[in-house]
């Protein structure tokens, strides 16, 4: 949650698009297109088009049974195929599909063509390890060409992947491994951060002893570090040596458009985590004609979205939208600010990137170091920049402007989730932007910002965002739980309106101005915690007997975790204790769960059925009014 909304409300400056975008943009008109968009099932339908059907769709959306929509009903369509194989017998057979780069400057490029066969020799290699349609494989892996590769293969055998932000460590791996229940899981040795080598496989050494379910493990020989064959297990594989000798040709599988994609782990407010379930031909649609139209892909493009492959918007919009465009899509591996803060920068000049996305907390971080850092290089390729994660502070966006975009360069500021698999609201590049709102919803999307009962907030008034008909990219329920689907998502608004989790404004043009969760998931660098995951986390460590976690502002990171702890007899909270819980949080979580302090209370604030009352500690914590205290127990 931005702490001081207030500059929101101020902010009243408007950046007109840039002439030169307008002219070659897919989309010249706004408003117009915006219009376009209302007849909903008529515009997805016409950007189904895009795509090779092995069967043509009956129907655009079948509303029958709420709020299970399906989309493109009866198509029958393969994602692998249309990414890869249908670039094939084009003349961009021979362009780069993946650039591959790492902070130690090593690149790697596939073209098309190359993607084609490693695809095909990895899908020959799953089915050999008895996957078979519907199943899932799981994946841990750093950013590295085998992680695209492995999706993709996933893809053309029709089955499902589960992939596990490699940030993420041995107590959040188990709990999603054994969720999505795979028998294949594909990991690493390591990952480069920061010149050094992280360490995957030990974690995952670890994990799986808990994750009875797996029976073969795929490791990549990513860092070239020194493990051998004979350090492997009776059912690890090395990646290389599973691939070897299988065929590059392999049939993609017809697939139903609902079958389902991928499963993707995130984090809610309670409970474990929710596995997000994404199926084919509608994700497809949703994400290619977003990145198409919000960042305006055109032949010649150079690709890069900065967002993790374990996160949603690497799935979308690194590996899957990309290609389906036959673009090329940057792959980096390493932190912004290493060997120094200008890393990326000289990456955007180096390759001449043209369209580039990141998050507000990499702008904030990278801010620190002035602007001396995009001076040095020559940023002049870049003509759409993009925001995604949490709301961007105008400050940032500003900055960004400036500094990367050299005033020329409009800032896509995206609003969606790992629900909406897509953008959904976002500006065009034709669109009048102010700093630090998303501006409308896309075409084709109809949201709304609603009070509690539902209704529409005249303009100017704050509201809970909602989304009211569906959208191609939407998931479709949560694995294995459709009870929790329906009731957190769906329940809420008589409507029948999806509830997003936020709490947006309009101002008087109608623009939206997201201001964070509505609950009680953190934010933490644009990455998405659950506060029940770490509170669990304390309590399983032997001197907590409970916890509450909320969000603390944060200049940088927007929020970290403020934990509220009560120790079990005859445990004192000193430094070596302090020290001892943020190594066993950052053990269980990994280094997402960033910790900023921790308190040692008596009593927590609870309702009387024994929820804890985040909302009171956070209204404390900030020095503000507590709001209803009704339920409080005491
Ligand atoms: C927040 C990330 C403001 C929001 C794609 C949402 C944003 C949550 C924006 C989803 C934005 C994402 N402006 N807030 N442009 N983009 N959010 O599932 O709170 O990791 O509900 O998906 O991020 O996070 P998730």
């Amino acid at each position: 949650m931005l702490k001081d909304t207030s500059v929101l409300l101020d902010e009243r400056r408007i950046f007109k698009p840039n002439y030169e975008l307008v002219e070659e943009a897919h989309v010249k008109n706004w408003e117009a297109e915006l219009e376009k968009g209302k007849d909903l099932e008529k515009y997805w339908a016409e950007k189904s088009e895009q795509f090779e059907w092995f069967k043509p769709w009956d129907k655009v959306l079948d509303e029958s049974n709420k709020p299970f929509y399906k989309w493109f009903v009866n198509g029958k369509i393969n994602l692998a195929y249309n990414a890869v194989d249908r670039w094939i017998s084009t003349d961009k057979r021979n362009q780069v599909a993946i650039l591959y780069v790492n902070e130690r400057g090593e690149e790697k490029k596939l073209t098309y063509f190359e993607l084609y066969r490693e695809v095909n020799k990895m899908a020959n290699a799953l089915k050999n390890l008895g996957i078979k349609k519907g199943e899932t494989v799981s994946m841990y892996l750093p950013m590295c060409p085998e992680l695209l590769i492995s999706m993709l293969a996933c893809n053309k055998i029709g089955a499902m992947h589960s992939v596990v932000y490699s940030g993420l460590s041995v107590g959040a791996f188990v709990e999603r491994m054994n969720d999505a229940k795979a028998k294949v899981l594909i990991t690493a040795d390591g990952t480069y951060r920061r010149g050094k080598i992280i360490n995957l496989k030990n974690i995952v050494d670890e994990a799986v002893l808990q994750c009875p379910t797996i029976e073969t493990i795929v490791v990549v020989n990513h860092t070239g570090s020194d493990i051998e064959v004979s350090d492997l297990s009776g059912r690890e594989i090395f990646y290389d040596r599973l691939i070897e000798g299988e065929s590059d040709e392999c049939e993609a599988e017809e697939m139903d458009a609902e079958d389902p994609l991928f499963i993707l782990y995130t984090s809610g407010s309670t409970g474990k985590p929710k596995g997000v379930l994404h199926t084919t031909a509608g994700y497809m649609v949703g994400v290619a004609t977003t990145l198409k139209y919000v960042f305006d892909i055109h032949d010649g493009d150079l690709w890069w979205c900065t967002a993790d492959i374990g996160w949603i918007t690497g799935h979308s919009y690194v590996i899957y939208a990309p290609l389906l465009l036959g673009t090329t899509t940057l792959v980096y591996e390493g932190a912004p600010d290493f060997p120094d803060p200008g890393a990326w920068w000289n990456i955007v000049e180096k390759y001449g990137v043209t369209k580039f996305y990141t998050a507000p907390t990499a702008i904030r971080h990278l801010m620190r170091f002035g602007e001396k850092y995009p001076q040095i290089y020559n940023l002049s390729s870049l003509k759409v920049l993009g925001s995604v994660g949490e709301p961007i502070n105008p400050e940032a966006w500003m900055w960004f402007y400036k500094n990367i975009g050299k005033e020329k360069t409009p800032i896509m500021d995206t609003w969606w989730q790992t629900e909406t698999g897509m953008h959904l609201i976002s500006p065009l590049p034709v669109a009048n932007l102010k700093p630090g709102s998303a501006t409308l919803p896309l075409p084709g999307i109809d949201a709304d910002v609603v009070d509690e009962k539902g209704n529409s907030v005249p303009l100017g008034k704050g509201g809970y965002l909602v989304i009211k008909k569906p959208w191609p990219a939407m998931f479709r329920t949560l694995y294995e739980d459709e009870e929790r689907f329906v009731n957190v998502y769906w329940k809420e608004f008589p409507q029948g309106f999806y509830r997003a989790g936020d709490m947006a404004r309009k101002d008087e043009d109608g623009y939206y101005w997201i201001q964070g969760r509505s609950d009680d998931v953190l934010k933490i660098a644009g990455h998405r915690v659950g506060t029940s995951e770490v509170e669990s986390s304390f309590v399983s460590h032997s001197a907590v007997a409970e916890a509450a976690v909320i969000g603390k502002s944060d200049p940088i990171k927007g929020q970290v975790i403020k934990a509220f702890l009560i120790l079990r007899e005859g445990y004192e909270l000193n430094t070596s204790l302090i020290e001892d819980l943020k190594k066993h949080v950052r053990y269980e979580l990994g280094p997402v769960a960033v910790l900023g302090e921790i308190e040692q209370v008596d009593k927590l604030p609870k309702t009387r059925s024994g929820k804890i009352m985040r909302r009171i500690l956070r209204a404390q914590e900030e020095g503000e009014e507590l709001g209803d205290t009704s339920t409080l127990e005491e």
